[in-house]
């Protein structure tokens, strides 16, 4: 009874104070009307008045609930999510969630919970997801098993749990991710394996617990989805004990901080007794890396050796026929060639990103890999001074190459001549060398997107872009035009299938009014971050009923016969521009009231003139330029004293005229 009695005060002392709160504090900010709440990190005791009745998902945490009970949550039956992060929650009483029946995920992370009653996830019948993160249990028998049924995620990560001994009546027959990642789990016996054998298709995580045993066997004949045992030491004890199994994907990287034991190709022993599909070794050792090191290899569709300290591949690996992705990012190569491409030759992707050392492409290094469609080759420190078809030989099946990040690169004239099935092609923040009037990019019928951005292009080249029959998406922002200018004939009007084009931060000050003429197929063109006042809006003509960001440029004033080129766009982003709110630009800004619905970023669509409207919303600017009756008076008669004027300097000229015949 006591505790009662003393939540019971404390109840009555949050409740008194709760007014206080809730009548000076922020309130909880609406995502979606009547559904989505947040309400993170306001002080709250309790569940405020002014969240409705219909809430769907409340996001709750950093508040203080030290205890939830029936009564927390009565009034929001239709709670689908609930985020309850470090509410210093101690206590989950029976029947919390009694009325829930739609409740699909709770969230308890962070809370030091020192009892949930056995009643207290009843209710919720369709909870799917269950966060238990860093709550101090130390055994599975803690969580209360009543109607988990649905389960199909339980999160027991950073807890002290040691066995994963699960309760006999414990339900995993729908159970997909089972996380108990950084516990004190050392040892992994028959029992608690087959305590999972109803969950097909598990994930189950225990990176961070360094298993030092597995019981022959536990394995045998077991089915995952995926398996991790990161920052396990001794990777051997792993991979006997996973002996049988069948795996879909084996996470067995390691951490900065973990000091494990260099890998052996006796490590690898128990790999040949399994069957996977994917291994992922990143940031290991290998202690002299052999063709006998990739003996239990040959059943792999992936390979993971990011950062594995790897300065090339041994030349001789064989068996490594199923091999289809191979992940060689942030090692130390020197040169291609030194992966020894040639040992996977049924390769469709291949990622050499981030190397830590300048690579050099070499000549044909991946010749032999006739069915790679992907190459990552980005952040590499790549130089080229005549680049690529030596480089890319005989990659007749390549779809995606990304070049990024790079060191400059001399393109030729057709430089991805060997590659001609190119569908993405990202150059991004790699200076380009063409040479004048050549398309580096002639025979990429195929080609539909293109990053060009920050490359430094020389975009007075008109022939840059041909040959891209088929290219719909155009990235060159951060390059510069030639005065700041698009022209009349520039390098767009051999890429006429584009539809979305990126210009943003060009420096450009104006654009030609024939520019974008035959590019009608446009849906969305980004001119945002540049100088660009309302004049240029004239090259927009020809566009229709596209997304249109002009963001962040120069334009002050809109001229009336300007109004219908932006009428007929579907989206406009006018924000961060420094719009002149007098008189002498009311038709925009009348035209801009009645096309609110067109506008996005209205918030910062704001007035810079005059002074006194600085800052003020042009949706909420009130401006009244009618003609006054004295102003006409005065027009009147400025009119009629300018005829008199010049009549009577037509006079005088006829006199001065005639005097000097
Ligand atoms: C939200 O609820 C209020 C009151 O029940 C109702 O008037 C309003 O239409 C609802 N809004 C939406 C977007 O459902
Ligand atoms: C909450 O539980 C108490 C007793 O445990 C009960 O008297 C009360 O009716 C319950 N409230 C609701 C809303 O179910
Ligand atoms: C919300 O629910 C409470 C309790 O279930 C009820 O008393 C209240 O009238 C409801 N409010 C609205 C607006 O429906
Ligand atoms: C197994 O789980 C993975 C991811 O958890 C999912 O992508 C896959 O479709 C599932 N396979 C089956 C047969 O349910
Ligand atoms: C693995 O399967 C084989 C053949 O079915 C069996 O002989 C062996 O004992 C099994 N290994 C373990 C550790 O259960
Ligand atoms: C790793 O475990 C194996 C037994 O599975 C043992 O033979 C080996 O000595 C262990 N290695 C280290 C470095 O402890
Ligand atoms: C190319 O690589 C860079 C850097 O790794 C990455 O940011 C970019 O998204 C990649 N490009 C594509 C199209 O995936
Ligand atoms: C280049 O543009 C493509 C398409 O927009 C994009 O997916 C990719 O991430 C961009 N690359 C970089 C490095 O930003
Ligand atoms: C308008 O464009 C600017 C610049 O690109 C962007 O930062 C902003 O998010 C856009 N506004 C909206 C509402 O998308």
């Amino acid at each position: 009874m006591a505790p009662r009695v003393g939540c019971f005060l404390l109840a009555v002392l949050i409740s008194a104070s709760c007014k206080v709160v809730t009548s000076s504090d922020p309130m909880c900010t609406e995502k979606e009307a009547n559904k989505t709440y947040n309400c993170e990190n306001l002080g709250l005791r309790e569940i405020p008045d002014t969240l409705p009745n219909t809430t769907e998902f409340l996001e709750f945490g950093f508040n203080f609930l030290p205890a939830i009970q029936n009564i927390t949550f009565s009034r929001l039956i239709n709670l689908i999510f609930l985020d309850l992060t470090r509410c210093q929650i101690n206590w989950v009483h029976e029947d919390t969630f009694q009325n829930h029946h739609q409740l699909n995920t709770i969230v308890l992370t962070g809370n030091p919970l020192i009892f949930m009653a056995e009643t207290s996830l009843t209710g919720p019948k369709l909870l799917k997801h269950l966060f238990l993160t860093q709550t101090g249990i130390s055994s599975l028998e803690f969580i209360p098993v009543h109607n988990l049924e649905n389960l199909e995620s339980l999160h027991l990560g950073s807890n002290c749990i040691s066995s994963i001994n699960l309760p006999e009546n414990f339900p995993t027959r729908n159970l997909k991710v089972l996380d108990f990642q950084n516990n004190a789990i050392h040892y992994i016996s028959s029992k608690d394996i087959n305590a999972l054998e109803q969950a097909t298709n598990l994930s189950l995580n225990f990176n961070g617990n360094d298993i030092k045993g597995i019981e022959p066997g536990a394995f045998n004949s077991k089915i995952f989805q995926s398996l991790k045992f990161g920052g396990s030491l001794n990777l051997s004890v792993i991979l006997k004990g996973l002996q049988n199994s069948t795996i879909q994907s084996l996470w067995l990287g390691t951490f900065e901080d973990t000091d494990d034991q260099d890998l052996t190709s006796a490590t690898f022993e128990g790999l040949c007794d399994m069957a996977v599909e994917s291994i992922n070794l990143q940031k290991h050792h290998f202690d002299g890396f052999s063709p006998s090191t990739f003996r239990c290899f040959t059943g792999l569709q992936e390979l993971d050796l990011t950062a594995a300290h790897l300065k090339g591949l041994p030349s001789g690996i064989e068996g490594m026929n199923s091999l289809k992705k191979l992940v060689l990012n942030a090692n130390s190569f020197d040169q291609l060639c030194q992966i020894n491409a040639a040992s996977f030759p049924s390769l469709t992707d291949l990622y050499v990103k981030g190397n830590r050392k300048k690579l050099d492409l070499g000549a044909r290094c991946l010749e032999k890999l006739e069915n790679l469609q992907k190459l990552d080759l980005s952040h590499s420190d790549i130089e080229a001074s005549d680049c690529c078809n030596l480089q890319l030989k005989n990659l007749p099946h390549l779809q995606y190459l990304n070049l990024s990040y790079n060191e400059p690169l001399g393109l030729e004239d057709q430089a991805f001549k060997e590659c001609p099935w190119l569908e993405l092609l990202d150059l991004a923040f790699t200076h380009l060398r063409v040479k004048a009037s050549q398309s580096p990019f002639q025979n990429l019928h195929l080609l539909r997107v293109l990053n060009l951005s920050h490359c430094l292009l020389d975009t007075s080249n008109r022939h840059l872009l041909e040959g891209l029959l088929d290219l719909r998406h155009l990235n060159v922002q951060g390059n510069h035009f030639q005065d700041g200018s698009i022209s009349k004939t520039n390098l767009f009007q051999t890429v006429s299938s584009l539809e979305i084009l990126i210009l943003s931060s060009c420096d450009l000050l104006s654009i030609d009014q024939q520019a974008f003429h035959g590019l009608g197929k446009m849906s969305h063109l980004d001119l945002s971050h540049n100088s660009l006042t309302g004049d240029s809006m004239d090259a927009l003509s020809p566009l229709k009923g596209i997304y249109l960001n002009l963001a962040a440029n120069n334009i002050r004033i809109i001229p009336l016969h300007l109004l219908p080129t932006l009428s007929q766009q579907s989206t406009i982003n006018l924000s961060h521009n420094p719009l002149d709110c007098t008189c002498s630009n009311i038709h925009f800004i009348t035209w801009y009231k009645e096309n609110l619905h067109k506008l996005e970023g209205s918030e910062e669509t704001v007035c810079a003139n005059p002074p006194p409207l600085r800052g003020v919303k042009l949706s909420d600017v009130k401006l009244s330029c009618g003609m006054t009756g004295m102003g006409i008076f005065f027009l009147v008669v400025f009119v009629f004293l300018l005829i008199i004027l010049l009549i009577f300097s037509v006079k005088f000229l006829l006199r001065w005229k005639y005097q000097h015949i």
